[in-house]
């Protein structure tokens, strides 16, 4: 009886079966009702009372190793059977490729580009990472200028050169003026950085265009029509602006522009905070310093600039509310401009 025990046990240590029915002809070989286990089971009977105890351990013993040999081939041929259906299953239908679609600020960035290039503005860019004069220096910001602050400047070195990350698309404007003389008719797109605490309505980054002009002869009128016209061609015909005194170390003289509020038409409400105006851009005539510093003599040329932030107007064209849905890739939030795109 034990030698039949052991010779079984062998036998069982060494199964192998290349399919599934092979598994099954191996179990009922040695676990069915007429299986060579229960056959020794049945054996089991005229084993002498003293071998009992052992022999019963060894047969148990045995009966487990069969068991635990069987579920094992059984699970790997379940896991490759999973395999291969994964490998060969073509019927199955493929699942569709989600179109996305232009993020708010983009649709409103191309837009405002389109308006600046209609009126003979052509496109400029330039880089995040900046430095010191392209940012402050060219730009008539005095060596104190609060704007230069840490507060508001991410630096990113201090030495040998200030090299920061730019907090307005004017460096732009001084790398064009630096490599072209007039006449200069450019709008810079792009991202800025200011160090401020991220709420509903500030966030450490955004996007700005700006607009510069520099030619013979160019006035403060010519500037009034190309923001008007720029108002009504964003915001519908009947816009008004208006032009309120304000200072910007690079222009001089500065000022801001607010838009007749969009939504209650000029009356007065929560969003326009019952002034009947809103708040769009900066503006004002080009500095003779920043003119000079940038190679281009202020006797013979003079020129506007303005810049505006992207998520303002996309803020007043779609009453997005909080700033910080823009970054926050929502999906729910973008679809929502699915049919501006
Ligand atoms: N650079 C200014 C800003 O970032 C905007 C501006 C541009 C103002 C040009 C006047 C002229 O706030």
């Amino acid at each position: 009886m034990l030698n039949k025990i052991e010779k079984l046990k062998e036998e069982i240590l060494q199964v192998a079966a290349s399919s599934m029915e092979e598994v099954e002809q191996l179990r009922i070989k040695y676990l069915s009702k007429k299986g060579s286990i229960s056959a020794l089971m049945a054996d089991f009977r005229n084993v002498p009372a003293e071998h009992k105890k052992e022999v019963g351990q060894k047969v148990n013993e045995l009966k487990s190793l069969a068991q635990e040999k069987i579920a094992a081939l059984k699970e790997s041929f379940a896991l490759n059977a999973d395999k291969e259906l994964e490998e060969v299953d073509l019927t199955r239908s493929a699942s569709p490729i989600e179109l996305g679609t232009r993020h708010p600020l983009s649709l409103v960035k191309n837009e405002m580009l389109r308006i600046f290039e209609g009126m003979g503005f052509t496109i400029a860019e330039g880089p995040e990472i900046e430095d010191d004069w392209h940012v402050f220096e060219s730009l008539n910001f005095a060596p104190d200028h609060p704007a230069r602050d840490m507060q508001d400047t991410f630096f990113i070195s201090r030495n040998p050169a200030d090299i920061l990350l730019r907090t307005h698309t004017s460096s732009v404007q001084t790398r064009v003026m630096e490599k072209n003389q007039p006449p200069i008719r450019i709008v810079c797109p792009g991202r800025v950085y200011r160090n401020e605490a991220i709420s509903a309505r500030a966030h450490c980054f955004f996007h700005q265009v700006e607009g510069l002009y520099i030619d013979k002869n160019v006035s403060f009128a010519d500037l009034k029509q190309v923001l008007l016209g720029f108002a009504r061609q964003m915001f519908g015909p009947e816009t008004k602006i208006r032009l309120r005194p304000s200072y910007f170390p690079f222009t001089e003289p500065s000022a801001e522009m607010d838009i007749s509020c969009d939504i209650c038409g000029g009356k007065g409400c929560a969003f326009c905070k019952g002034t009947g105006w809103v708040e769009i851009l900066g503006c004002g005539m080009v500095d003779p310093n920043v003119l000079k510093a940038c190679g281009i003599d202020p006797e013979i040329y003079s020129g506007y600039a303005f810049g505006m932030g992207i998520e303002r107007i996309t803020n007043l064209k779609y009453k997005v509310k909080d700033l910080r849905m823009f970054s926050e890739n929502d999906v729910r939030f973008l679809r929502e401009f699915e049919a501006a795109n």
